[in-house]
């Protein structure tokens, strides 16, 4: 048997611990949420991670097979990750109960003697359905009280960035939001704060404000029940104000939200010799408890490919604009402890009215989608 390793059970006090939560937010269960990165887990390697205020331990078995469970022993309920993994099965430091990960089953109980008629493998510890998809470990998480997931068939798809080509540059980004998740999605669809937010020579300035008008359309999902209902705005030729996008050639964006968290852009564009490039990022605002949150962005793009340290470059870049938006949610979160009554205007603050709607309906299982059809919505920004 390979040697039983100690797990990190140190979780480092985090940003958002430290800012404490304002209001909570009621979370949507039943979906796929990144927990971590998971190409950092190595053969053997466990993690922990929170998801919808769940402690989670991640691992990846000597087979590669990852898995996350819920970082609770069983029988008296000790984190597991102050126990120990051999790449086969989680032991418990309590009292020695060992668990193969996967499926959450007991597999020895070390008290038991031929005088016990207990059957250790009728016994779960709670796991969940993970697969990995662009480097994150995705984890199902069902509702309270939904019974163990046998089989991945009947669960929604897991997200994907999608992709155009065989060959691109990725990178990612995660930033902690001490706010909860309701803030941090609506801040994430605002199109009003940019000038104030986001000021950078590279980026844009103040004084570039401008009248936008932009279409906006219903997504249905109705192929599930409408549960990633959503909608898309509508293929536009991004910001003239923003100064990378002159680069690209003719550029055509699309921004899709979908729920629980999802905003999807894409960005297609034919250069001067027609060849296409193209951009893609998926950015996911996830639960980690009901007052706070966390905020990942994943990029594939084939722009620059040939060019060196672009990577390095794009996300030193992006890695400002995502700080700019946290340092924000730090601040309002500030505000937010208070417990202030909030407004949303017409037409800026519109998709957020949406989302709290599409939302709304989610949870209740009634409603009809906010948006009857393709509208416009006009905001300077
Ligand atoms: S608490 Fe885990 S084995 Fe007893
Ligand atoms: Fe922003």
């Amino acid at each position: 048997m390979a040697k039983m390793k100690p797990m990190t059970a140190a979780v480092e006090q985090s940003l958002v611990q430290l800012a404490g939560g304002g209001p909570p937010a009621e979370m949507v269960f039943g979906d796929w949420y990144p927990a971590l990165r998971a190409e950092g887990l190595k053969r053997g390697d466990t993690a922990v991670a929170m998801l919808l205020g769940i402690p989670m331990l991640v691992g990846r078995k000597s087979d590669g097979a990852l898995f996350a469970l819920r970082d609770l022993c069983p029988h008296r309920g000790i984190p597991l990750s102050v126990g120990w993994f051999d790449g086969e099965t989680v032991q418990c430091k309590y009292h020695g109960w060992r668990f193969e990960p996967c499926s959450g089953r007991c597999e020895e109980i070390p008290s038991l003697t031929s005088f016990d008629h207990l059957v250790p493998t009728k016994i779960y510890a709670n796991a969940f359905p993970v697969v990995e998809r662009d480097g994150y470990a995705w984890v199902y998480v069902p509702a309270a009280g939904a019974g163990r997931v046998e089989n991945l068939s009947g669960l929604p798809p897991v997200p994907e960035l999608p992709k155009f080509g065989k060959r691109y540059r990725s990178a990612h980004l995660t930033a902690e939001l001490p706010c909860n998740v309701d803030h941090g999605i609506i801040g994430l669809m605002d199109p009003a704060h940019g000038p104030f937010v986001h000021r950078a020579w590279w980026w844009r300035s103040a004084a570039s404000i401008h009248e936008k008008t932009k279409k906006f359309e219903p997504l249905e999902d109705s192929e599930h029940g409408g549960r990633n209902a959503g909608f898309r705005m509508s293929a536009h030729a991004p910001s003239t104000n923003s100064a990378p996008y002159k680069l690209l050639g003719k550029p055509v964006t699309t921004i899709d939200f979908v729920l629980p968290n999802r905003r999807y852009e894409t960005i297609r564009a034919v250069n001067a010799k027609g060849r296409e490039r193209w951009f893609a990022s998926l950015t996911t605002v996830t639960p980690v408890t009901a007052t706070s949150c966390r905020i990942d962005v994943i990029a594939a793009w084939d722009i620059a490919y040939r060019v060196p340290f672009v990577t390095p470059i794009a996300t030193y870049f992006g890695a400002k604009f995502v700080a700019q938006d946290q340092q924000t949610m730090v601040e309002q979160a500030r505000g937010l402890r208070s417990n202030p009554g909030l407004m949303l205007i017409d037409d800026a603050d519109m998709p957020a009215k949406w989302y709290f709607a599409l939302k709304q309906r989610r949870l209740t299982g009634e409603g009809e989608h906010p948006l009857k059809g393709p509208v416009e919505l006009h905001w300077r920004s």
